[in-house]
């Protein structure tokens, strides 16, 4: 059985091959109608989300099959206290595939470890976004033609998005990609992605605060929403919210063939005299993400893989992962897992 919970799960033929098949159906919706009739998705939502959950919601419908859920922790038995692995276990007994979004780093980790069935990783925190990832590539596809040499301006929250963080790791697996991180000094992106993805110099990177110095070198900006959420400090928040915000104006020296993405929601960040930009594709973005989901149910669906995360992981007792925001802090019962020093739930280093 075959999980989704980083998006470096996928080898670069599969992403093909995802790529592919999403653009067929887009072609050809009627062709896999039925595709998964008779298959139930569990869609298990403990954070908000419109774009991830009704995408996946669709995709489902769209393959013929059915959808059970919950859209907030409070209306499920969470709120009386089960774990995350109960949960899943019960689900997984309810349904063929489940995708999950938990605000603890790290939580898929943990459900794929109990579940029978599928598991998809549709946000963990501040930590991975695998198939916003995915819909990314595929509007990078269509947009651009390629994966390749391309210069990627990645702006605004680069410490909790946890879409910038499966983005470049995607991306640093391509020939000729060169980063321009555009962040406030407080939302720079995390030491423990820059240094799995980017210190081992197999692609370019320069971090600054610029935007609009950045702009003519662009072929993608990749605009992100300041992640309220993810403050200790109201104050903090309301003093780095509107750090960046991308109009009309600051585009006017941008290539013809820039492509301004953006996974949404947006709050302030991408001024709304932009949408009508040739260039705007953030809204086409998140059309992509209903056909992508739907390739990936049906890849995992189909997939007799085995995932073989927690093989190098050793128990250590003595070691508590630094994280607040992982999911080892807080469930019951789970091992504390580490690969050396790392831990293998959220990624961060234990102290
Ligand atoms: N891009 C994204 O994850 O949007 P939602 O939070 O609405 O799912």
């Amino acid at each position: 059985m075959r999980n989704l919970v980083n998006i470096l799960d996928l080898s670069t033929e599969e992403i093909d091959e995802l790529v592919k098949v999403a653009s067929d159906i887009l072609e050809n919706p009627d062709m896999y109608s039925d595709s998964c009739r008779g298959k139930i998705l569990g869609t298990l939502f403990f954070e908000p989300s419109t774009r991830t959950r009704l995408s996946f919601t669709s995709a489902m419908m769209g393959l013929g099959g059915s959808v059970l859920g919950f859209s907030q922790a409070n209306s499920s038995s969470v709120s009386k206290g089960e774990t995350v692995s109960d949960t899943i276990r019960m689900v997984s007994a309810y349904s063929d595939i489940i995708c999950m979004r938990h605000p603890k780093e790290g939580a898929p980790i943990v459900a794929s470890h109990v579940a029978s069935v599928p598991v998809i990783n549709a946000g963990d925190g501040g930590h991975f976004h695998p198939t916003q990832t995915l819909t990314d590539l595929l509007t990078i596809n269509k947009k651009k033609g390629r994966f390749n040499n391309l210069t990627i301006g990645v702006c605004g929250d680069l410490k909790y998005g946890r879409t910038v963080h499966s983005l470049i790791s995607a991306m640093a697996r391509y020939e000729g990609i060169k980063f321009i991180l555009i962040a406030p000094d407080e939302l720079k992106l995390p030491d423990y992605v820059k240094e799995e993805f980017l210190y081992d110099g197999r692609c370019e990177y320069v971090e600054t605060r610029d935007l609009e110095a950045a702009i003519p070198e662009l072929d993608i900006l990749y605009m992100t929403r300041i992640q309220a959420e993810r403050f200790d400090s109201v104050e903090e928040y309301e003093r780095l919210k509107d750090s960046y915000i991308l109009n009309a104006a600051k585009l006017a020296t941008a290539k013809p063939d820039l492509s301004v993405m953006h996974p949404l929601p947006r709050v302030n960040e991408i001024d709304v005299d932009v949408d009508d930009d040739p260039r705007a594709d953030y809204f086409d973005q998140a059309m992509y993400g209903r056909y992508i989901r739907m390739a990936l149910i049906l890849m995992l669906l189909k997939s007799k893989g085995n995932d073989d995360r927690l093989a190098g992981a050793v128990e250590n007792r003595a070691l508590r992962c630094r994280n607040p925001h992982c999911i080892s802090r807080t469930e019951r019962g789970i091992k504390h897992l580490f690969d050396g020093n790392r831990c293998i739930y959220c990624d961060q280093t234990a102290r």
